[in-house]
């Protein structure tokens, strides 16, 4: 088969490496793409948001499928302009992306269908926020109800930070997305991310995974798109993971189907594991960032098999296998991440990186020049190692961190460490 990318970061570089891999594949491309992705697939400079442009690329190079990585695409429509035009694309339609799209689409789904999450409202105009915040107190959660990037969520500990939230989101400070605010419970206990593979009736769980969206040591610091990940995520056991599915996935695949728009591709449930069992804090419709280099480097079974048969509707029949070891994903960001960050600084030592066991290094944003990678974004490499333990697993991924030579690069130290504290005080 000949397959289409779309997207340019380290989820895709894990996405292109499991794919080169599969016996399926003749010609893979990539667009964008970046540095790193290049070592597994042609790199096509291509504006993704141009989607008559894919779909001409697509039909010039014969090609069999698309799969789409990040969540702005998908929003956008591409995989319904794709299948308009006649070409398989893995991933939801539009009107099934909206569980990422609006935040409050997704806040009445729940509702509907009695799916376990924290008491909201949404609101398109200023004074009856800040009323109902009034009326509940604080903590509380402000969202814009558009995509942000990750940044338009503000667990406010005060009163004031959320009055002062919801005036931001209002004076515009995310543009469209924030022109209506979901005002959200707060919601205590540990996070967990759970994927699944879902054909629009079946759902096959894939791996659990947690990433660390704080900047700093501890979870401390602004939010990032992720700083790094491990799988599998210890807080989802099995009887953990059955009441996630039967309480939370099942219902969302049929209450989509039952509306009208069956959601095709894969489900990520942002979940908050509270004393009274699992809540969905949000849903991507996508792969995570960087959970998704943990689970590929887990993933035994052959992943495009899996994206066939998702999109055959044939999940029911089809199984998948998963390495026992651990995962973890460290990322390297530029400095000044997440605020502005400086590109093209020289990345050395990348080669004695690999060389450590278990280790792969995916990247997010990088380029060649030919002589050298060069930083090319805010993250910019996920350094992900198995172990037969996180501990193991972060302690080669450190080594690797420790063997690449970039002074303008940083990245945290503690990614794990809830999971590795729990593995210390079980010996
Ligand atoms: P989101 O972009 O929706 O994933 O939110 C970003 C982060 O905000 C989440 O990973 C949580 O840590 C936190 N968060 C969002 N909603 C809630 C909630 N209702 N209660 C507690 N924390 C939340
Ligand atoms: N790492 C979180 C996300 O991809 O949304």
């Amino acid at each position: 088969m000949d397959v289409l990318v779309i997207g340019s970061g380290g989820r895709e570089h894990a996405l292109c490496w499991k794919l080169a891999a599969s016996p399926l594949l003749r010609n893979l491309y990539c667009a964008p793409g970046n540095g790193g992705i290049a070592q597994d697939a042609e790199c096509i400079d291509m504006d993704i948001t141009d989607h008559a442009a894919i779909i001409d690329f697509c039909r010039d190079r014969s090609i069999d499928l698309v799969v789409v990585g990040p969540e702005a695409p998908l929003v956008a429509g591409l995989v319904d302009d794709l299948q308009a035009a006649g070409i398989r694309a893995f991933g939801p339609s539009a009107a099934a992306a909206q569980l990422e799209g609006s935040k409050g689409f997704t806040k009445d789904l729940c509702a509907r269908y009695d799916i376990p999450t924290g008491a909201y409202g949404r609101f398109t105009d200023a004074a009856a926020a800040h009323a109902y915040v009034a009326e509940k107190g604080a903590p509380i959660v402000v969202k814009a109800d558009g995509l942000a990037a990750g940044k338009g969520v503000t667990v406010a500990v005060t009163v004031a930070q959320a009055d002062a939230a919801i005036d931001e989101a209002f004076g515009g400070r995310f543009g469209a997305a924030g022109a209506e605010v979901v005002v959200e419970e707060f919601l205590e206990g540990e996070e967990a991310s759970f994927f699944v593979l879902t054909d629009g009736v079946n759902a096959l769980p894939l791996a659990t995974a947690q990433d660390h969206k704080a900047v700093g040591e501890g979870d401390t610091g602004p939010n990032t798109g992720g700083m790094g990940a491990y799988s599998p995520a210890p807080v989802m056991t099995e009887a953990m993971i059955e009441r996630t599915m039967e309480e939370i996935i099942r219902p969302t695949i049929a209450g989509m189907a039952a509306d009208g728009h069956p959601f095709r591709g894969v489900l990520f449930a942002g979940l908050m594991i509270t004393d009274t069992g699992p809540q969905l804090i949000e849903y991507n419709i996508r792969f995570g960032d960087p959970e998704c280099q943990a689970l590929m480097v887990r993933l035994k079974s052959d992943l495009m098999a899996a994206l066939i048969a998702t999109m055959d509707g044939v999940l029911d029949r089809f199984d998948l296998r998963w390495d026992s070891d651990a995962a973890l994903t460290v990322v390297m960001a530029a400095e000044g991440y997440p605020g502005d960050v400086q590109k093209g600084s020289a990345i050395g030592g990348l080669f004695d990186a690999s060389l450590v066991d278990g280790v792969s290094i995916f990247h997010a944003g990088t380029r060649d020049d030919g002589m050298t990678f060069r930083a090319n974004g805010g993250r910019v490499l996920g350094i992900t190692a198995l172990g037969k333990s996180v501990r193991q697993a972060q302690d080669r991924a450190y080594d690797a961190v420790d063997r690449i030579e970039w002074p303008e690069g940083f990245c945290r130290r503690d990614i794990g460490w809830r999971a590795i504290a729990r593995e210390d005080a079980e010996d």
